[in-house]
């Protein structure tokens, strides 16, 4: 059973410790703050509980590592892992630039370590059905994806919406589509707090003429986890909002009876079965996996710079108002 150092215990980061616990052995927990590092000493006495990540590296029984500290410590302290020969899963987004997250990528590849981003929703069953809808056809050509993801609230102050929330729905749109963008935009407006957007808007261009956009707000009335990928046979709509009917089919689109002549068609609306399994769970048994079977062909870790090196371009495109 592999060996896991686990940094950070916060609001998110207690989970990826207790999955860790229940998937591997969990061997240290590190956090800066003394009284999550008592809190952990108690829950965990099994576990070596300090505030010095490199205490924990120096450990060579500890095969990885899985960082869920704030996004600014993320690229120092995934370096710090790999360097020390650790396979690393660390939250998204891994770096806050493009060129510090083609470092950690060459840096994996050069010490055979695994570099996995937390890309959670690509773990997702209800968008794992999308990606398998999108892949076999069935939705036929795909003219657009667009997220929504609002919410009144987490106003954060370390980074804006759209690294915050974007990344998110980035991840899965990349993903979807299988290219990257060959134009990005973005437009948005830091009400709150100045120089950190509360709210952005996003439109992506891909090479094969597929267009994407995404609506990201922490200053919303309605609490959005929507993303919809339009065919030209059928639509499909995932809403992690809905207990149930996650994932919604519609066969409705567009029909042309005789040239030029454009009608639209509409059939049977269906929810396929979605099981419930947590995706973080799936997530963390396949970087375990990775971290057992090795690397394969990278592809979590060139996933995450392709995400990386776009909300890279779409800040330059927010501060300059221009595309990028
Ligand atoms: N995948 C998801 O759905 C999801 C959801 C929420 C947050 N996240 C990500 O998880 C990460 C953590 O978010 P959070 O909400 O738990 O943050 P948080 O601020 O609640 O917790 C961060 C913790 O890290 C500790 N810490 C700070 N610097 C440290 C260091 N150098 N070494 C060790 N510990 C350190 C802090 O004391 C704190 O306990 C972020 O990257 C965030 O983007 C992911």
């Amino acid at each position: 059973m592999s060996r896991i150092a686990h940094a950070g215990v916060g609001g998110w980061g207690k989970n990826v410790a207790r999955v860790v616990g229940e998937l591997a052995e969990l061997a240290w927990v590190v956090d800066t703050d003394a009284a999550r590092q008592a809190e952990y000493e108690a829950r965990y006495p099994q576990a070596r509980v300090t505030g010095s990540f490199e205490e924990a590296l120096a450990d060579d029984t500890v095969d990885a590592v899985a960082i869920a500290t704030p996004v600014p410590t993320h690229y120092a302290l995934a370096k710090q892992a790999l360097e020390a020969g650790k396979h690393v899963f660390v939250e998204k987004p891994p770096a806050m630039r493009g060129e510090e997250m083609e470092e950690l990528v060459a840096l994996a590849r050069a010490s055979g370590r695994v570099l996995m981003p937390g890309h959670l929703l690509l773990y997702h069953p209800g968008l794992r059905k999308v990606k398998e809808l999108v892949d076999s056809g069935e939705l036929g050509e795909v003219a657009c994806v667009y997220g929504n993801r609002q919410n009144l609230g987490v106003i954060r102050s370390n980074e804006n919406a759209l690294w915050s929330l974007g990344v998110h729905d980035l991840s899965v749109i990349l993903w979807l589509l299988g290219e990257e963008p060959s134009e990005a935009v973005a437009h948005g407006i830091d009400y709150l707090q100045k120089g950190i957007e509360d709210v952005v808007f996003c439109f992506l261009r891909f090479p094969s003429g597929k267009v994407a956009h995404m609506h990201l707000s922490w200053l919303d009335p309605h609490k959005m986890r929507k993303m919809t990928v339009v065919g030209r046979e059928k639509m499909v709509v995932f809403d992690d909002m809905e207990l149930e009917r996650k994932v919604t089919v519609y066969e409705k689109g567009p029909w042309e009876p005789t040239h030029g002549e454009w009608r639209t068609r509409t059939g049977d609306i269906f929810s396929p079965k979605i099981v419930g399994d947590e995706p973080l769970k799936l997530e963390l048994q396949h970087f375990l996996k990775l971290v057992t079977e090795g690397p394969g062909d990278r592809r979590e870790a060139t996933d995450g710079l392709a995400v990386v090196r776009t909300l890279d371009r779409l800040t330059s495109s927010l501060h300059t108002g221009a595309p990028a």
